[in-house]
């Protein structure tokens, strides 16, 4: 049975130039390096110029998963941005991103899923795609997640950085089996009674105010492992794959005990899973499309390869997808 598919054609990550150290945040908060690395496997992350917002990482994120695609801006008739820290209150960081890349009028929303946004965001762009909708779509998690530190905690402000990937997805024929290149299947979850585990304390409609991130760490640590598992489970079956079947796990870069937590409880074997947290820390809805770019780039993930994608974030919002490439 012929069936319409959701086909990863290019992917691109981008992370500004800026690096800051763990040895950098301890001359700021009462931190050292060696604490950062054990509990959270990052050695540095990347922060935006101060002449860079969100919509500039995204474009250059965009502009090389065009160029693995062989498109170009003109080819795009939607954009879906996944970010947590827009440009503006609106219009939408994608509206931005569709101008500053010259591409046509067509259709451009952000997704606000913070750090399950990029998951959440593919899974919406298929319901274009692969309904005849959309010829060629661009997907984006961007983040400049600095802006939203608390420098004075050293409990949240060691954690994150700024970057953004980029996929373009384009439809194309399936036999409807599980050998069909794109997205096969997904499983999405939100459960807004966790909003206080993990928040911004500002937003336009409360205190008028950007805020800054709050997070008890350890309890989102806890309901990260527990519950991506059965988030993964469902969309492999979903797709009818067996978790054993993945090529590449391709977790949200939170934290590398999260990664490493999550696929032990699973049964995945750890060389099979894309870690990049340690060089660019957490950044949201941007870490999974930086990390499979990372891996697409350095020629281990491969056309044809079946990727399993996680992520969980604010809300408390948690997701999987399976994809061929
Ligand atoms: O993107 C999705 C959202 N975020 C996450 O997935 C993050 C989830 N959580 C985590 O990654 C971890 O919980 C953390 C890395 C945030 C913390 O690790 P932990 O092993 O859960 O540590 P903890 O929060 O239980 O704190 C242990 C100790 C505390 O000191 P006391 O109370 O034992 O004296 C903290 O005050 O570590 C202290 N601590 C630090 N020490 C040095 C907290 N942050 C730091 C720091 N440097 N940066």
């Amino acid at each position: 049975m012929s069936v319409l598919r959701s086909v990863v054609t290019g992917v691109g990550g981008y992370l500004p130039e800026n690096v800051v150290t763990n040895d950098d945040l301890a001359k700021i908060v009462d931190t050292d390096d060696a604490w950062i690395r054990e509990r959270t496997g990052i050695r540095q992350r990347h922060r935006a110029g101060d002449d860079q917002a969100v919509s500039d990482l995204a474009v250059e994120a965009a502009k090389r998963a065009l160029a693995a695609a062989g498109r170009t801006a003109a080819d795009i008739d939607l954009i879906i941005v996944a970010t947590t820290t827009a440009d503006l209150t609106f219009p939408a960081t994608a509206a931005i991103v569709q101008r500053k890349l010259g591409c046509p009028v067509g259709i451009a929303f952000d997704v606000q899923a913070v750090c399950s946004g990029f998951v959440y965001g593919l899974t919406v762009a298929d319901g274009f795609v692969a309904r005849g909708h959309s010829k060629c779509a661009l997907v984006i998690g961007a983040e400049t997640m600095t802006r939203l530190m608390d420098w004075t905690d050293r409990g949240t402000c060691v954690l994150f950085g700024d970057g953004a990937g980029a996929v373009v997805l384009e439809p194309g024929e399936g036999q409807g089996t599980t050998d069909d290149r794109g997205l096969l299947g997904f499983a999405l979850r939100c459960d807004g009674t966790k909003q206080d585990l993990l928040f911004v304390d500002g937003g336009p409609s409360t205190t008028g105010t950007v805020g800054k991130l709050r997070m008890l760490g350890n309890q989102v640590f806890k309901h990260a492992v527990i519950n991506i598992s059965e988030a993964v489970v469902a969309a492999a079956k979903q797709a009818g794959v067996a978790v054993s079947d993945v090529d590449w796990f391709i977790p949200h870069q939170a934290n590398e005990r999260i990664l490493t937590g999550v696929a032990n409880r699973l049964g995945i074997d750890e060389a099979k899973v894309i870690q990049t947290v340690d060089h660019h820390a957490n950044t949201s809805a941007a870490s999974i499309p930086l990390a499979l770019a990372e891996g697409v780039a350095d020629g281990r993930i491969k056309k044809g390869d079946l990727l399993l994608l996680e992520a969980m974030g604010g809300g408390l919002t948690w997701g999987a997808c399976v994809i061929r490439l």
